[in-house]
């Protein structure tokens, strides 16, 4: 016994891990374990004997037993203490700088419009980025055989056979949303709609999907003077000069009568786009006096309503004033790109903080 004893407690001791201490278990407590044959033993022997051999035997038990758990509990914590010292972490230490993110030139530039117009007194409106063709282009005069249809390049929604609901469009322009501000609000009104709008168009200043925003004013006796007027102050806020060349082109939309582009003076020497100089012009924005039957479409009298609107290009106002050269860069999301043209968050454009 003091053999069985001085072997398995020096076993136990030099056990390296669970598997190996329960090895061990079987290996002496098990139905064939050692002590278990020794207890076997008992009953051949004689009743004195059994007397002595018998406790001892199951003090042996009990002491390999308690030799076991106390050293698997001994594993356990120094499993434990080597995975505390492993993964230690000093929680008073400062956090990694992370590279902040940055605000989109677009998100920027829809802000610092937004906040011009909002001084002027236009509030804000939305409309749906998926279409109905009517809101596209019938209520705005532009009826099916129409070809400013074709020249918009329109990306038109899939139908599955037998479905007889009405064609839908990715809208090609934030004029739809004149009608739907109408419809809800009625006139007098003084409305902006900035979005995203979409047609089937790629080069360096053109891209499928691109921003627009809206500008709508229905009253009594607004006219092209107060267009123009409206134009040139924000063009003026937004550039921040007082100089700006502004060329308004007679030109022919299907909802505005009669019709003007704007266009702004710019260069592009160098690959860089300077606003204000140069000989190039850029077009920036379509405009008019809302066609009487679009106020009609949207239940609003043209005979007692009228007014302007006008469509801008974000993306291109954004690049002439921040100076960057392709509009396809915008849509990258190359990180390099936004640290170097994005905004910080904290910069929020106000007329009162600037813009
Ligand atoms: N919707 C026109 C376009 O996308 C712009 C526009 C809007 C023109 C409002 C006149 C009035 O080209």
């Amino acid at each position: 016994m003091d053999g069985l004893r001085e072997k398995y407690l020096e076993l136990i001791a030099g056990a390296g891990d669970a598997s190996a201490l329960e090895t061990l278990r079987v290996q002496a407590l098990g139905k064939k374990g050692e002590i278990s044959l020794q207890m076997r033993e008992l009953g051949r022997m004689t009743p004195e004997e059994r007397q002595t051999a018998g406790p001892a035997l199951n003090a042996l038990k009990d002491e390999i037993n308690s030799a076991l758990v106390a050293k698997k509990s001994g594993l356990e914590d120094a499993a434990l203490d080597a995975r505390l010292l492993d993964e230690w972490l000093d929680v008073t230490l400062p956090s990694r700088g992370r590279p902040a993110g940055t605000i989109h030139p677009i998100s920027q530039v829809t802000e610092e419009v937004t906040a011009i117009f909002a001084d002027m007194g236009f509030a804000s409106a939305e409309g749906p980025q998926i279409e109905s063709d009517w809101y596209n282009f019938d209520a705005l005069n532009i009826p099916g055989h129409h070809p400013a249809r074709a020249e918009m390049d329109t990306f038109y929604m899939h139908r599955a056979e037998g479905d007889n609901r009405p064609p839908a469009v990715l809208r090609t322009h934030t004029s739809p949303v004149q009608i739907r501000t109408l419809e809800a609000q009625g006139a007098p009104i003084r409305v902006i709609a900035p979005g995203r709008v979409y047609r089937a168009d790629y080069d360096q200043t053109h891209t499928p999907m691109f921003h627009q925003i809206e500008g709508l004013a229905i009253d009594k006796d607004i006219s092209m003077a107060n267009l123009k007027w409206v134009l040139e102050e924000f063009v003026k806020s937004f550039f921040g000069v007082d100089d700006v060349d502004l060329r308004f082109r007679a030109s022919h939309f299907p909802f505005t009568e009669p019709s003007a582009e704007v266009d702004i003076r710019c260069s592009w020497e160098g690959g860089t786009l300077k606003v204000g100089e140069g000989d190039d012009w850029l077009e920036i924005l379509g405009s008019g006096m809302v066609h009487p039957k679009v106020l009609q479409a949207a239940s609003v009298d043209p005979v007692q309503w009228q007014g302007f609107a006008f469509g801008m290009g974000i993306d291109r106002i954004a690049m002439l004033k921040y100076g960057i050269p392709d509009l396809r860069a915008f849509f990258d999301s190359d990180l390099r790109w936004l640290r170097h043209y994005g905004f910080s968050a904290l910069d929020v454009p106000t007329m009162r903080g600037g813009v």
